[in-house]
């Protein structure tokens, strides 16, 4: 596990999780409100602990204690000092967690900048895995869904290009939160959210569920891969295609075509191309393109994927697959059709 949350897909130790290492502007927005606010907080804890202590060691002799010190029973000053100065530095954090908001907030009004190829994504949140329906980048339509590991394009100094994504839930609530790109924001059934981040660093960003959504909430786990434009432009050109069969395939791989129709994974799972068009499930038409299975929890290798096709609940368990009984065999040859999906 250690090993897949730090590796990225060319092999490159790109990934921590700390809000302190921001790769996006709301990212850093949220990095300098934190700074703001905790060391406003910090000096009012010296002031209040330093006064404290001060008092504790200079009234600390017996004599001193003995003696009944000054009774004051009210003073204007004072007061007024203690209650103007909270008052403004509450105004003042009202202020700048305004500003914050704004600039983290996706405004519809807000027009794109000039030059900018922006990226459009629906994510919809489903117990316990992403779905991402690709819209439109720069001025291309897209419309094709992929699961679980979200590909963007990197940002450079001529060329922005920004994500906005519009976040969904297919069932209950889900927070989208890659610490390193933006702040959390929850997918709520029936209300849709948006959000944008926008970087100009290519590699493996990670991020996790932020909202208990059952069993198998900290298994949902998020990556998203940032790519040249050109190895971007590519991943959707792959991911736009059917699953066409090869002509030339491999024997088995018909077989296991026809063992994977037949059963009910179709009634989830959607391969296109095929009569496999469920919605239920991650759509599996590029399977093989992703590095991750059960939503970035265990490496898609052919052993793993052959353990999640057997029993997916020794896996991730409560999850939504059951275990299907599957004989050695027809496993084997489901396996073999799913390695495949490239
Ligand atoms: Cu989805 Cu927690």
């Amino acid at each position: 596990m250690g090993l897949l949350a730090s590796t990225s897909a060319d092999g490159r130790l790109t990934q921590n999780l700390s809000i302190f290492d921001p790769a996006s502007p709301p990212a850093e927005q949220i990095r300098q409100l934190f700074i703001l606010v905790l060391t406003v907080a910090a000096v009012i804890f010296l002031i209040v602990e330093g006064v404290l202590l001060y008092s504790l060691w200079r009234f600390r002799s017996k004599e001193a204690a003995a003696t009944e010190p000054p009774q004051v029973y009210g003073s204007m000053p004072i007061e007024i000092a203690w209650t103007a100065a909270p008052t403004l530095i509450v105004f003042l954090l009202v202020l700048v967690l305004a500003r914050t908001t704004y600039e983290v907030r996706v405004s519809p009004a807000q027009p794109l900048e000039e030059g900018s190829q922006p990226l459009f994504v629906t994510v919809i949140g489903h117990q316990w895995w992403w779905e991402y329906f690709y819209e439109k980048y720069d001025s291309a339509e897209l419309n094709f869904i992929a699961a679980n590991e979200l590909h963007v394009p990197v940002s450079d100094a001529r060329v922005p290009r920004p994500i906005y994504l519009t976040l969904k839930s297919a069932d209950v609530c889900h927070s989208f939160w890659v610490p390193r790109l933006a702040g959390k924001t929850d997918l709520i059934p029936g209300k849709p959210n948006q959000m944008w981040f926008q970087t100009d660093k290519t590699g493996l960003f990670l991020g996790q569920c932020a909202e208990y959504c059952g069993t198998q909430h900290a298994n949902m786990l998020l990556r998203v891969v940032v790519d040249e434009p050109a190895t971007f432009h590519q991943w959707c050109q792959d991911q736009m295609r059917d699953a066409a069969g090869d002509p030339k395939e491999d024997q088995r791989v018909t077989d296991g075509r026809k063992e994977f129709l037949s059963q009910s994974c179709i009634n989830c799972h959607r391969v296109r191309g095929t009569p496999a068009k469920g919605t239920y499930a991650p759509d599996l038409t590029h399977l093989m393109s992703r590095q991750t299975l059960a939503s970035g929890m265990v490496a898609n290798t052919p052993e793993m994927l052959r353990d999640w096709v057997r029993d997916p609940q020794k896996i991730k368990e409560g999850c939504l697959m059951p275990a299907f009984g599957l004989s050695k065999e027809k496993v084997e040859q489901i396996v073999d059709y799913l390695s495949s999906l490239r």
